[in-house]
């Protein structure tokens, strides 16, 4: 059985969770690779409805086995508090294992980035302010502290007395702030550890083992390809890459041991936070957009900016990851358009390029050129087989496919699991 990764291919917020949960019924492992509790994935199953931002969006499944890799970073008060209310709900967390190389989020990363965007001023990233990027700065800076070192409380004592010296430095004289105690911190999460160990583990070797027993793995992306700290649109993008090529470095697999990726994309597309988004609708039509599909944080509630189908950023997200199929979701919420639009090139001072930009200052200069497609104007949530769908809904279908070589292998029109219409087998 196969290693699937399932990346998201625009800005984020594709609809991830529900096709992890939705594909993790046949899975034996689901393994988080990236980013930390900046994810929110949201499921609505036959156990309610959940958003979920560390723990993989396989735990419903008693018997799936759920990861959270080296390459997130942890704040282990988050994991605790997600893991408490899934346990409320009746979701046992007893087969969630943390990897002991994921790095921690700790308060000081927290308090630093809540200065450092409030010093960028207006071109303040608009983070999640959950410590993400000063917790990856920290990781390559090799001054992060790991889930494994929590468990060694004279080493992490050792290291968290240098550390904080430092930050403490910079919250002091930089900032004018007061500075961290070690002693609350030391305590703090000296009590985390206590909860979270016996979840800790080596998990690369785990995965392996997997994949020797021809186990069904999936790798669950968080954030999307236009955030990426390489080929996103920095500097608004995220801090850990949220590519096929992340998944496997931050999952511990090596990359001819997947076998299979699976691009999410919206049917049209959204972004929360800063930066330039090329199709992004100011108008009634994106307002219609938002609340037709709910389109707000889910975690922080912050109103998503949403626009038509970027073909020009999808065919760079495609070529990126190599995907081998696609996910097509929230179809249904195009379902009263009588036009459908899809960015197929842009302008830029004049000249037509197809290409998606380096810069910001050139992507926030282009102009989207549309081509436009009949709407279906049908309800088709209650859809389930390909054949079924309107004409024009396959017509759309088959023009994305055709935008950007590759075959759809499934539609999601809406949020629950059974919602969902199969095209193409995904191996
Ligand atoms: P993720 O971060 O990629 O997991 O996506 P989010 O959960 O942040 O955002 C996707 C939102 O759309 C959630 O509220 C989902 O419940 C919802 N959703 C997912 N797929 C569909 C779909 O096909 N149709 C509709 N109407 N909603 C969907
Ligand atoms: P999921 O997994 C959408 C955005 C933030 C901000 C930028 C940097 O639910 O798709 P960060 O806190 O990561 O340093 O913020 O990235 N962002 C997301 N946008 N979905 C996400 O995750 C995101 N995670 C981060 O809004 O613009
Ligand atoms: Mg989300």
């Amino acid at each position: 059985m196969p290693v699937i990764a399932v990346i998201g291919a625009q800005w984020g917020d594709e609809g991830k969770g529900k096709v992890i949960d939705m594909l993790a019924e046949k899975a034996d492992i689901v393994v988080r690779f990236s980013g930390g509790d900046n994810a929110g994935h949201t499921i609505v199953n036959p156990f309610g409805k959940f958003a979920l931002q560390l723990v993989p969006s396989g735990i419903f499944f008693p018997d799936t086995i759920c990861i959270i890799g080296n390459g997130v970073v942890i704040n282990p008060a988050v994991l605790i508090e997600e893991m408490s209310s899934l346990n409320k709900r009746g979701i046992s967390t007893e087969n969630l294992i943390i990897s002991d190389r994921a790095n921690i989020i700790m308060p000081y990363h927290l308090v630093l980035e809540g200065y450092e965007e409030k010093a960028r001023g207006k071109s303040a990233i608009g983070t999640t302010r959950k410590g993400i990027g000063p917790a990856f700065a920290d990781k390559t800076a090799r001054i992060g502290i790991r889930m494994g070192d929590l468990l060694d409380k004279e080493y992490f004592s050792e290291r968290l007395i240098s550390i904080l010296e430092h930050k403490n430095n910079i919250i002091t004289r930089v900032y004018n702030a007061e500075p961290l105690s070690y002693e609350e911190i030391y305590r703090k999460y000296c009590e985390y550890a206590e909860t979270l160990a016996p979840h800790i583990r080596e998990t690369s070797l785990i995965l392996d083992n997997a994949i020797k027993d021809g186990s069904l793995i999936l790798l669950e992306g968080a954030q999307g390809t236009l955030l990426d700290p390489d080929f996103g649109t920095y500097p608004y993008a995220t801090s850990s890459s949220p590519m096929a090529g992340g998944a496997s470095i931050g999952a511990g697999i090596g990359p001819t041991r997947i076998d299979a990726v699976v691009g999410v994309y919206k049917g049209y597309i959204t972004r929360v936070g800063a930066g330039p988004m090329p199709t992004r609708l100011d108008d009634e039509l994106g307002e219609m957009l938002r609340k037709r599909g709910n389109e707000y944080g889910t975690v922080s509630g912050r109103p998503r900016d949403c626009g038509w189908f970027d073909a020009v950023a999808a065919h760079m997200t495609h070529r990126l990851n190599g995907f081998t199929g696609l996910a097509i979701t929230k179809l249904d919420n195009l379902d009263t358009l009588p036009v459908i639009r899809i960015c197929t090139s842009y302008e830029l001072d004049g000249k037509t390029i197809d290409y998606f930009p380096a810069t910001i200052h050139a992507l926030e200069r282009v102009k989207p050129v549309y081509e436009e497609i009949p709407g279906w104007q049908t309800d088709i949530s209650g859809i389930r087989e390909y054949d079924k769908l309107p004409r024009q809904a396959i017509k759309y279908i088959e023009r994305l496919e055709e935008l950007l070589s590759c075959p759809v292998n499934f539609i999601s029109v809406g949020p629950e699991r059974s919602q969902t219409i199969w095209k193409k087998p995904i191996l």
